[in-house]
């Protein structure tokens, strides 16, 4: 596992940006999954920003996000399509088949997550995943508790975040909210993973991640077993583990 610190969150959001753009010259047709969150808006930003200025061929490069939100309208901001669609999909001119999303809504979601793996597995499987860690040290969707092997799936929501969704949606209690993820398993199986954090509320759980246990009280620890993993950080976010290294 390598570690990367980033002197401030703006050289963190560019070296993170890098490592998306690097993917798609090296490969192009990359198979890229990003996250979405406070984590990798800016980094997105300046993905098209460079694009804008030194446009290269995005015509076969793949892009999706770990996770979705379920049983909400795809449209609504904060749902992951439109989020990673209006960050980045649509500055990039690159065929929008090649943007795969599960749905949001759907009768049958076990069948939409065996899909989702069927699409990105058809085109050679993820080849990079950019990828948020979440207060409680969730990857994806996938909170304390979830077994390693578990494959993509409709997971139950980390409390705050849907306290906040229901806030900004006016979705009621009684309505089932969800999140589909891509499962543990899943996301191990991609061949290169940065796990990407900044600021200090992650700092915590950074240091837990990378040097606790490997265990599912903490999802994001499974990364010490991945073969080609960066962690990319800023100060602040490395903070509990500068005497560490
Ligand atoms: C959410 C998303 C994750 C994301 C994480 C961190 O739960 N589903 O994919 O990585 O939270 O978000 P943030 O970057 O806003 O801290």
């Amino acid at each position: 596992m390598k570690i990367t610190i980033m002197e401030d969150e703006h050289q963190f959001d560019i070296a993170g940006a890098w490592r998306i753009i690097g993917q798609m010259m090296a490969k192009p047709d990359a198979v890229i999954g990003l996250s979405t969150g406070q984590t990798t808006g800016n980094m997105h930003k300046i993905v098209s920003d460079i694009y804008a200025q030194y446009p290269f061929d995005t015509s076969k490069v793949t892009i999706f996000n770990v996770d979705e939100l379920t049983n909400l309208e795809r449209s609504y901001p904060g749902s992951c399509y439109t989020m990673i669609y209006e960050q980045l999909v649509k500055n990039l001119n690159m065929p929008e088949e090649n943007f795969i999303m599960p749905p949001t809504r759907s009768d049958d979601f076990d069948s939409e997550c065996v899909k989702f793996e069927k699409a990105l597995e058809e085109r050679g499987g993820a080849d990079l995943q950019m990828l948020g860690i979440g207060w409680n040290g969730h990857i994806g969707i996938n909170q304390p508790g979830t077994p390693f092997e578990r494959q993509t799936w409709v997971s139950p929501m980390d409390p705050i975040f849907e306290a906040r969704v229901r806030r900004e949606t006016h979705v009621s209690d009684d309505y089932p909210l969800g999140g589909l993820t891509r499962g543990v398993v899943n996301i191990m199986q991609t061949r290169k993973i940065v796990l990407i954090a900044k600021g200090k509320a992650k700092a915590e759980v950074i240091r837990k991640a990378l040097f606790g246990p490997v265990t599912t009280d903490l999802p994001a620890s499974v990364i010490q077993l991945h073969p080609n993993c960066e962690v990319l950080l800023d100060r602040e976010a490395a903070a509990d583990i500068q005497e560490l290294l």
